[in-house]
């Protein structure tokens, strides 16, 4: 039955409404019936690939059995090597068993997730796909030196045309996505956040060994890093320093959540997160939530937008927040983001009285001493152009679900 215009309608903002739980499909229940390919289906959740896969349509997926992972787990690699090459293994086209056997000019090359997620230099994440003698299809890597020594055994699941899982006789050779990511301790969180726009953030949290300790630990493990740009942590020191010894490494301590979320993570699992300075009754915990596209973390008395991806490599993500999110456990009397009634309290303090502030107190210690003065608080205009700029990044993560927002908006289109 061909469903009515006016029901479309009914549906088309409840997608706008919940983005996030739009999902086309779901791989891993796809392989579940399909116990040859359990290692690879499990490796695709561990990876966090499940979560990309299901947000983006028209892809295939190139599943090798148990044996063939096996052979590629018997050299031990990082979960993160084994999520680049795995990555290579999801083709950003659809290919159903059909159109693999009916390629134009029989042969053609296939960019793939490897390619988007920006790890695969020049032509590496590409894979070359041709119809040969026999009625064959081999694959290989572009960068593979022209052989193509994998083949296509057989088609897996298809839902046309938004995901083909097929399955291919072995592991698609790839020096570039084998080669050895650095192991977690090697990781350089500090170096990785000042060179991204949030070396105010880093040079602080160095500053205080004990919080900054409690990251490094804690890379192994997983861990998510937001940190406040440069603009509002600059804005932020005064009252910063105004914390007890407690409240500093609690504050920086609270943007980092000891998971490792790769976005399409973030976006689909949103709620509240613990922190690392979550201890028992003292919670420290944000909440996570997409606003439409933007994704947003939330306290009672600040909304910080995340305003792009500067790392993302299992086990460790770290993304930039354009504001400084207030612990509701340091920041009970945080101003509202209505305009305060009559005498506001002490830790109220409006912009105008924070300057004020500042140019009593003398110039003081380490991490403030470069610091301009700060324009006009955390919520200083520009900073908004900055986030629009970042959000281009995060919006290029995005992109499967605007396509199928797009592709459910334009349906009602036709049919009005
Ligand atoms: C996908 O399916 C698996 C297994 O059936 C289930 O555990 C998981 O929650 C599903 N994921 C989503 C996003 O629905
Ligand atoms: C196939 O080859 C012809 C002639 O070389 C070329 O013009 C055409 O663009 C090719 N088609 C595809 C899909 O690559
Ligand atoms: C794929 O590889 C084969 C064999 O190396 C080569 O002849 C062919 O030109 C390649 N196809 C493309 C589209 O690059
Ligand atoms: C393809 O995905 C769309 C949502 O993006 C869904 O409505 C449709 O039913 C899916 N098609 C199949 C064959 O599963
Ligand atoms: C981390 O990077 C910073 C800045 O690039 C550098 O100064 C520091 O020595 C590095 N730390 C380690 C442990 O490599
Ligand atoms: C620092 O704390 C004092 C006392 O609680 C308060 O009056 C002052 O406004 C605070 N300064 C800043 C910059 O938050």
């Amino acid at each position: 039955m061909r469903p009515s215009a006016a029901s479309l309608l009914l549906l088309a903002p409840l997608l706008l409404l919940f983005p996030s739980t739009a999902t086309a499909h779901n791989i891993t229940k796809l392989l579940a019936s399909h116990p040859e390919f359990s290692t690879f289906n499990h490796y695709l959740t561990l990876t966090q690939l499940a979560d990309e896969i299901n947000r983006r349509i028209t892809i295939t997926v190139c599943a090798v059995d148990n044996a063939a992972m096996d052979s590629l787990l018997a050299s031990r690699p990082s979960i993160s090597t084994v999520k680049n090459i795995l990555s290579l293994h999801v083709l950003l086209d659809y290919f159903g068993p059909k159109k693999l056997h009916q390629i134009s000019n029989g042969t053609a090359l296939a960019a793939t997730l490897f390619q988007a997620t920006g790890s695969a230099p020049g032509s590496s994440g590409f894979v070359n796909i041709t119809d040969i003698r026999g009625g064959k299809v081999a694959l290989g890597p572009e960068d593979n030196g022209g052989s193509l020594d994998a083949f296509f055994v057989k088609g897996v699941e298809e839902l046309p045309y938004n995901i083909s899982v097929i399955q291919i006789s072995k592991i698609l050779p790839s020096a570039v996505a084998a080669a050895p990511t650095p192991s977690p301790a090697a990781m350089n969180l500090t170096g990785i956040m000042s060179a991204s726009g949030c070396k105010v953030f880093a040079d602080t949290l160095l500053a205080y060994p004990d919080a900054s300790k409690t990251f490094q630990e804690s890379i192994d493990g997983g861990l998510t890093v937001f940190c406040p740009m440069d603009d509002p942590f600059k804005a932020f020191l005064p009252r910063f320093k105004n914390l007890t010894a407690a409240g500093k490494v609690s504050l920086l301590e609270f943007f980092g959540v000891p998971v490792y979320m790769s976005m399409p993570m973030l976006k689909s699992n949103n709620g509240v997160m613990n922190t690392l300075a979550t201890d028992g009754a003292s919670k420290f915990d944000f909440t996570v939530q997409n606003d439409g596209e933007q994704l947003t973390l939330k306290t009672k008395s600040t909304t910080a937008k995340v305003t792009g991806s500067i790392f993302d490599e299992q086990p460790l993500a770290v993304y930039t927040i354009d504001k400084v999110l207030l612990p509701n456990e340091l920041f009970k009397d945080a101003p509202s983001p209505t305009p305060a009634p009559a005498p506001a309290p002490a830790a109220d303090a409006p912009k105008s009285s924070k300057k004020k502030k500042k140019s009593k107190s003398p110039p003081s210690s380490d991490v403030d001493a470069d610091s301009p003065s700060p324009a006009d608080g955390p919520e200083a205009d520009s900073e908004d152009q900055e986030a629009a700029d970042d959000n281009a990044a995060l919006s290029r993560l995005a992109g499967g679900k605007q396509v199928v927002l797009s592709l459910c908006l334009g349906l009602v289109m036709v049919l009005l």
